[in-house]
């Protein structure tokens, strides 16, 4: 097939990573007999930098006209002034909206020889297999009235969580259709004891359940859900929750896949194009020096393969080149390797995988 995909590596490690999967991905192309054609776009501090703005039209343009777009992570301390008007985090929630991709992916499942990361006991991890399925155009990041103003007491600033059930039953429905397919257990995560945002969203949650009767449902407040995620993480199989819960809640999950450096994510609209970006930021720490593990990044591409291009066989085929490489023992330093492999070694270990698998 022929693909077009927009690359948008942004700040700090983003373009070291992204390097890696484009690499990955060519590979791809060449084993299975497509064409994929790359553009590269600013978005993020870099874009702030060259054009004042985090998402300019350049960016939004290019990433329309393509199938799927791979972001690398943005932000860094150069553009952290809380004062700052522009912020490289703008670019990423503007791109979100812009292409309507009101669904964040975040697929949690340790590879086994990574357990004794987790700073969890091992039978805690042991056997963890999860999808948070997060609402990502909504909620707390876009609601209205949004600001700050100067009052006789000070200083004000307000933020709204707002949803509409339009926007809960297409996330909720989503997350009933990949239950389906997986161990037929959604868990909705909430706060109805006290927003009254979170009580629609459970109401909307059990008429979507009745469409599903295969699929069961259950309720879980977010303060209860945060714990059980460190108490009885295999009990997840999907979790539906709104963007800010979501958001916190896939920081605290991705500690049970050993490192943040492994975790990959989708977003998703209607149509077919997504938005795949490991969920680690932009470590400026690290930024530069070649030790930044790109898997996160790699299995985002393998996920683009599967939602944004249909191919299933390829995206399985990065996946399995990746498991091969971690069994291997052939590990980044964030993976607690004696001798970690740099970036491009252990990009390049991967793509021997998966040459491998395809002999
Ligand atoms: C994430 C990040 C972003 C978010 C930031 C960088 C705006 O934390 O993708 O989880 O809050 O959505
Ligand atoms: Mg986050």
């Amino acid at each position: 097939m022929k693909a077009s995909i927009a690359l948008t590596p942004g700040d700090g490690i983003g373009p070291e990573v992204v390097h890696e999967a484009r690499l990955l991905l060519s590979d791809v192309a060449r084993l299975y007999g497509h064409q994929f054609q790359f553009t590269e776009h600013l978005l993020g501090g870099c874009a702030i930098d060259r054009h004042g703005t985090a998402m300019p039209d350049e960016t939004l343009q290019g990433c329309r006209g393509a199938d799927a777009v791979l972001l690398g992570a943005v932000g860094g301390p150069k553009w952290d002034d809380p004062q700052a008007k522009v912020r490289p985090e703008q670019g990423l929630l503007a791109i979100r909206k812009a292409l309507g991709l009101y669904a964040n992916l975040r697929p949690i499942s340790p590879h086994p020889a990574l357990a004794k990361l987790s700073p969890l006991k091992p039978e805690r991890v042991a056997g963890v297999d999860f999808i948070v399925v997060r609402e990502l155009t909504g909620g707390l990041y876009f609601g209205t009235p949004k600001g700050r103003e100067q009052t006789p007491e000070g200083e004000r600033a307000v933020d709204t969580l707002v949803y509409t059930e339009g926007e809960i039953r297409r996330i909720v429905r989503l997350a009933f259709q990949l239950a389906q397919k997986r161990r037929q257990l959604v868990t909705s995560v909430d706060k109805a004891n006290v927003l009254e945002s979170s009580r629609l969203w459970r109401k909307v949650a059990i008429e979507v359940g009745k469409e599903f009767p295969n699929v069961k449902l259950e309720h879980q407040l977010v303060d209860s859900c945060a714990m059980r995620l460190i108490t009885h993480a295999p009990s997840f199989d999907v979790i539906v929750t709104e963007n800010m819960f979501g958001d916190i809640l896939t920081d605290e999950a991705a500690v049970l896949a050993g490192s943040l450096g492994m975790c990959p994510s989708a977003s998703l609209g209607e149509g077919r194009i997504g938005l795949y970006e490991p969920i680690h930021g932009s470590a400026p720490d690290i930024a530069g020096k070649g030790i930044a593990n790109p898997t996160g990044t790699i299995l985002s591409a393998a996920l683009l393969l599967r939602h944004s291009l249909g191919l299933e066989t390829e995206a399985k085929a990065v996946e399995a080149a990746v498991t091969a490489t971690i069994d291997a023992g052939q590990l980044t330093g964030d993976l607690g390797a004696a001798q970690p492999l740099s970036t491009a070694q252990m990009g390049a270990a991967i793509r021997e995988r998966l040459a491998a698998g395809r002999n």
